[in-house]
């Protein structure tokens, strides 16, 4: 996440690039900060927490003169929330600012190499050696030095330079993270999102992925990364700036559907080097303790919960490791019995769910090690651990948690093979193989996503049933207990979510003729076995909407709706396999006419009891 902007024209820039991160604070909150050209000198100001902070910082120091700058508001990744680590940075010499969204995977050995030059480095963040490596390749052309920056770093990223010596110059580049350009009169944006400018500028051009960009206030340029000026059309947009702020999608939930792809693709980020193994930086529970665990026990509530639940299936199979797993607030109220040989493991998105932390204290106090999965740096969770893993999300509005959750599911599935690398439970020739696949999962989720519409056709046949039931097997069954509370908690549908073995044991007495139930029929060991429960339901004349496999053609013999999902191994598949039923409950919550970013009664951060 985090919000970048850019300003270079005629006008005081101070101002204008403090409005343009209000605009952007959605993207993070943990710090903001800007730099500006003033009396021939960058200027940063920095300011730990939200906007409000950076305002106060400014109060008195607006650089009036100033009309070329940065601004950027950040959701930590790397290194604590703090001032040394708010954007922009700076190089040793001061000339040269920058600000960078993503992440920069190769920063330890670049920030190594520099240091070894005698760079010298005030943060703890990846972004810093993108200051220090344009200083280092900096020759009185900043845009050579941002495209040999380029060459230089890998991850995924977006990010700005100024030099005090370039008074009417933003160089920058992106790789697979957001940047538009807002050209004016005289003068030029850049931004994340369009929002930062929408008041200044409608005039929007587009920086490609893998692509340079100059501005000036005579206009901009898009280059290729051998400098060769593309032809960039500008477009007119037309959006009011409500729309703006949700990226042109008409909720915040379907704008963090469609952020999974990235979701995923920051939360495994540099953890699964091309070089092997696990890397997991914040684990801090040394591997002769993971080592020695005999069992692995997973608290957390809601959305944490079903992702806690695939980790049952992830972790007996990969880890060979006994896994529990319990709803925090029972989990507090009773005798769970641990050890210091147990590893507790607290899911929260936020990581400051009541419940879900009561339980991690609790478990500390028997003795157990606790390891917290959360998406927000600092949070409590992440004091009350002996461990921890980030999941990279970004920061989610929706109250129904979607992009959360695959980055959860994808922090359990590293976990999972730190644990099997640990204890020797798979050959680092298995674990690159499932790294692998797991490396190609964002662009399956692309494609699908790009090519997604069935769902919105099956939600308008179905969308005023009065009850759903859900069924699902293996690491089916967490998928379709969370596609079961995605529905409820959108579209107040009754619905109920079952192991499918189970069905016939009491639930299969709701069904009736023309009942929906939704099956998560993916190819995996029990598909036949789902099969047969299919056969059960249809027997009952019940409607059978099917999650499937691409390439089962098979399915739709047994059913009445399919959403066809890419081909994953069965350990990976709940990745790819939730999404349609968020889209599901999306569409039918929409039709229906409910606030799907605030559905009633529920609040996002659950810190009562
Ligand atoms: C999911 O859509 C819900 N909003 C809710 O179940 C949520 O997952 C739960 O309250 C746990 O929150 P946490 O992950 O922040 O601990």
């Amino acid at each position: 996440m985090c919000g970048i902007i850019g300003y270079v024209g005629a006008r005081p820039c101070t101002n204008l690039l403090y409005e343009g991160l209000r605009k952007l604070e959605y993207r993070g909150y943990d710090s903001a900060g800007v730099s500006v050209l003033s009396g021939g000198r960058i200027e940063v100001v920095r300011a730990v927490g939200n906007m409000d902070s950076l305002e106060r910082e400014l109060k008195g120091n607006g650089y009036s003169g100033a009309r070329l700058g940065l601004g950027h508001t950040r959701w930590a990744t790397h290194g604590r929330p703090s001032t040394e680590n708010a954007h922009p940075h700076s190089d040793c010499t001061g000339e040269i600012s920058i600000v960078l969204n993503g992440i920069i995977e190769n920063y330890v050995q670049l920030r190594e190499s520099l240091s070894a030059d005698g760079h010298e480095f005030t943060s703890e963040t990846d972004a810093e050696v993108v200051a220090h490596l344009i200083e280092k390749h900096y020759d009185g052309d900043l845009l050579e030095a941002v495209r040999l920056t380029y060459g230089d770093i890998s991850g995924h990223f977006a990010f700005c330079a100024i030099h005090s010596g370039h008074p009417e110059l933003i160089a920058g580049a992106r790789k697979e993270c957001p940047l538009l350009i807002g050209v004016g009169e005289g003068e030029a944006f850049v931004a994340s999102a369009i929002p930062a400018f929408l008041s200044e500028t409608r005039e929007v051009m587009v920086i490609g992925d893998e692509e340079l960009f100059r501005i000036t206030p005579e206009g901009a340029e898009v280059m290729d990364l051998q400098k060769n000026v593309l032809d960039r059309e500008q477009t007119r947009v037309h959006w009011d700036v409500d729309a703006a702020e949700k990226g042109g999608f008409e909720t915040f939930m379907r704008k963090e559907i469609y952020e999974q792809p990235d979701s995923l693709a920051d939360t495994i980020a540099g953890r699964l080097p091309d070089s092997g193994g696990v890397v997991l930086d914040e684990m801090l529970i040394g591997d002769d303790v993971l080592a020695d665990i005999d069992k692995v026990y997973i608290v957390a509530c809601g959305t944490s919960y079903h992702a806690g639940m695939v980790g049952r299936y992830v972790l007996e199979n990969w880890a060979n490791v006994a896994v529990e797993l319990d709803i925090a607030s029972e989990f507090r109220y009773r005798e769970p019995v641990l050890s210091p040989s147990t590893l507790v493991v607290g899911i929260s998105q936020s990581g400051e769910t009541a419940d879900t932390l009561a339980a991690m204290r609790q478990a500390r106090k028997l003795g157990a090690k606790v390891l917290a999965i959360t998406n927000i740096m600092g949070s409590q969770a992440t004091r009350d651990a002996d461990g921890i893993i980030y999941t990279r999300a970004g920061l989610e509005i929706g109250v129904a948690a979607t992009k959360s959750h695959i980055a959860q599911i994808a922090a359990i599935h590293l976990l999972a093979l730190y644990l099997a690398q640990v204890r020797g439970t798979l050959t680092a020739a298995q674990i690159g193989a499932i790294a692998a696949e797991l490396k190609e999962i964002p662009e399956l989720l692309r494609r699908y996503l790009k090519h997604e519409s069935a769902t919105h056709e099956i939600a308008k046949r179905y969308y005023q049933q009065p009850f759903f039931l859900f069924l699902g097997r293996g690491v089916g069954l967490p998928v379709c207990l969370e596609g079961a509370l995605k529905l409820k908690e959108i579209s107040y549908i009754p619905t109920e979510a079952y192991a499918a073995g189970e069905m016939k044991h009491g639930p299969i007495a709701l069904l009736d003729k023309g009942s929906p139930v939704v099956v998560v029929a993916t190819d995996g060991h029990v598909y036949d076995k789902v099969v047969s429960n299919i056969e059960e339901v249809r027997a009952r004349q019940a409607a059978v909407i099917a999650v499937a496999t691409e390439g089962n053609e098979g399915i739709a013999a047994y059913s009445d709706d399919v959403m066809f999902v890419p081909r994953t191994s069965e350990m990976l598949s709940p990745l790819i396999s939730v999404v349609p039923l968020q889209l599901l409950a999306y569409h039918i919550a929409q039709l229906k006419g409910c606030n799907v970013d605030q559905p009633r009664n529920l609040a996002k951060t659950v810190t009562v009891e």
